[in-house]
């Protein structure tokens, strides 16, 4: 058996590279890219596929600088305004402006319930999520100029060896290759005069550039090689790296059941709380020795009022723990009942929750900024609209709602097409308007339809925020 601190001290973090895969897809956020606001974090008219809400935005702007400073964490932010008036829009240009290194977590609320796992799991494994350690560590590398790179292959092939001589300005080692090695310095495009690292514990092969003294082969250089000088002394050397995980992946990293393969599976299960509360007492070990710091991050509940009086209760509490992130909440919901409860509350949302959260609330929109928005979505969707069919669709917008005409962007495309025309005319828009109901003209049509649809109640008693 081993004590707990032997096990605390096995605590490993993984590397960070996990993270870096994004994939780029035409999203309903997909043309927000930042908050748009200049320096002194005033927001500009049309930036960064960002228009009007002024107010909310620089609110939002002040919210990320605190969070980038590390003043902020353990405090709750609510954005509440009527449906598609930029809630969501808004915490994703917050998510951009953090930047890489802070940790931006964003769940909607009814996932905690449609998970394998206890609810306030499921919030605890997100509130992990939303908080960075960032981690010095000492690595031995290997760095210099590669002299040759010699490969021999045996007769099937199957087997490889070699042997790798690296230099630097004052001394050259000659290194025996494995055939992991032959392959990433194959994959990674190496030849003799690239100056490169290696980190001896994972292999791992960064190119830093071409030699100076390489500069006259022109045929192994492309138009954007970088030169380099050859690395001076040791060619072994030890080096600090940084990289920032996340709490929830040390979790995952460490418990013994799951390991690090449950990270990419999404399969993570419940994570006992002794085991956390070991990595959290060997985090503030690290933080004491200097060797860790903490980066409070941001978790977006987005539909927060789908949440339970429980999961409130748990937020409450979270809330107050020393390492929680910046937890920002959005809802739609004017006067609400609180699930779980037969209490209505404004927002849908407790009142002593209520009482430790900033508001901000999001405003309609004017004629002027959908029509802007309209266009960047446009662009974004690659549909040329006639000047006439951006007047209707924002027309529309108002009467409707900005998501609605949105909606209406692509399908009218569709429709455009099958008249053989590449730009969409107001006749394209008018069509797509009879074909999709909004949520107006759906009210109604249930109205006339009365009785006869199944499970048909009308005067539930949820409302959401009026959208003018
Ligand atoms: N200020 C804005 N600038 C650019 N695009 C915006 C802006 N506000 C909203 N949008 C876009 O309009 C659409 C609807 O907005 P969003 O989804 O953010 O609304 P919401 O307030 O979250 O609504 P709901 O309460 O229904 O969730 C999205 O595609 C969003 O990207
Ligand atoms: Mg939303």
């Amino acid at each position: 058996m081993l004590t707990n601190f032997q096990k605390a001290m096995e605590i490993t973090t993984g590397t960070s590279s996990v993270r870096d895969i994004r994939i780029e897809r035409i999203g309903a956020h997909s043309h927000i890219r930042g908050l748009g606001l200049d320096d002194r974090l005033e927001p500009r008219a049309n930036s960064q596929g960002m228009v009007g809400q002024g107010k909310a935005r620089k609110a939002a702007g002040l919210i990320v600088k605190m969070v980038q400073d590390g003043r902020i964490s353990g405090k709750a932010i609510l954005m509440a305004g009527p449906p598609s008036s930029g809630k969501t829009a808004i915490a994703m240009g917050m998510a951009q402006s953090l930047g890489n290194d802070v940790p931006f977590t964003m769940i909607a609320a009814s996932e905690v319930f449609s998970l394998s796992m206890s609810k306030t799991e499921a919030l605890t494994q997100a509130f992990r999520r939303s908080i960075g350690v960032r981690i010095k560590e000492e690595t031995e590398i290997i760095e210099g100029e590669i002299v040759e790179i010699q490969i021999d292959r045996s007769v099937t092939g199957a087997t490889k060896m070699g042997k790798l001589t690296i230099k630097t300005t004052d001394m050259a080692t000659v290194y025996d290759l494995g055939s992991k090695m032959i392959d990433s310095l194959a994959k990674e495009k190496v030849l003799a005069g690239d100056v490169v690292t290696i980190d001896k514990a994972s292999g791992r092969i960064t190119k830093l550039g071409r030699s100076f003294s390489r500069a006259r082969d022109y045929d192994a250089t492309g138009a954007d090689t970088k030169f380099v000088q050859t690395p001076e002394g040791e060619v072994q050397k030890r080096k600090e790296v940084v990289h920032t995980v996340s709490l929830h992946e040390i979790d995952v990293i460490n418990s013994r059941t799951q390991g690090f393969l449950a990270l990419f599976a999404g399969d993570t299960g419940e994570i006992k709380p002794e085991l956390r509360e070991q990595i959290n007492n060997k985090i503030g070990e690290w933080k004491e020795e200097g060797k860790a710091e903490i980066v409070p991050g941001v978790l977006f509940i987005d539909e927060v009022h789908m949440l339970d009086i429980e999961c409130f209760s748990f937020l409450n509490r979270a809330l107050e723990d020393e390492l929680a992130p910046l937890v920002i909440m959005a809802s739609n919901r004017g006067t609400a009942t609180i699930r779980g409860t037969t209490f209505r509350s404004p927002h849908g949302l407790p009142v002593d929750l209520l009482d430790r959260v900033l508001i901000i609330s999001t405003q309609p929109y004017s004629i002027a900024d959908v029509e802007q928005i309209i266009q960047i979505r446009c662009q974004e969707e690659d549909v040329q609209l006639a000047p006439d069919a951006l007047k209707a669709l924002a027309n529309l917008a108002t009467e409707t709602t900005l998501r609605y005409a949105l909606n209406l962007i692509s399908t009218a495309q569709v429709v455009a097409r099958k008249r053989k025309s590449t730009v969409v005319e107001t006749e394209d828009v008018r069509r797509c308007y009879g074909y999709f109901l909004d949520e107006k003209r759906s009210t109604q049509w249930l109205k006339e339809q009365q009785g006869s649809l199944v499970f048909d109640a009308l005067g539930d008693n949820d409302v959401t925020m009026a959208t003018s």
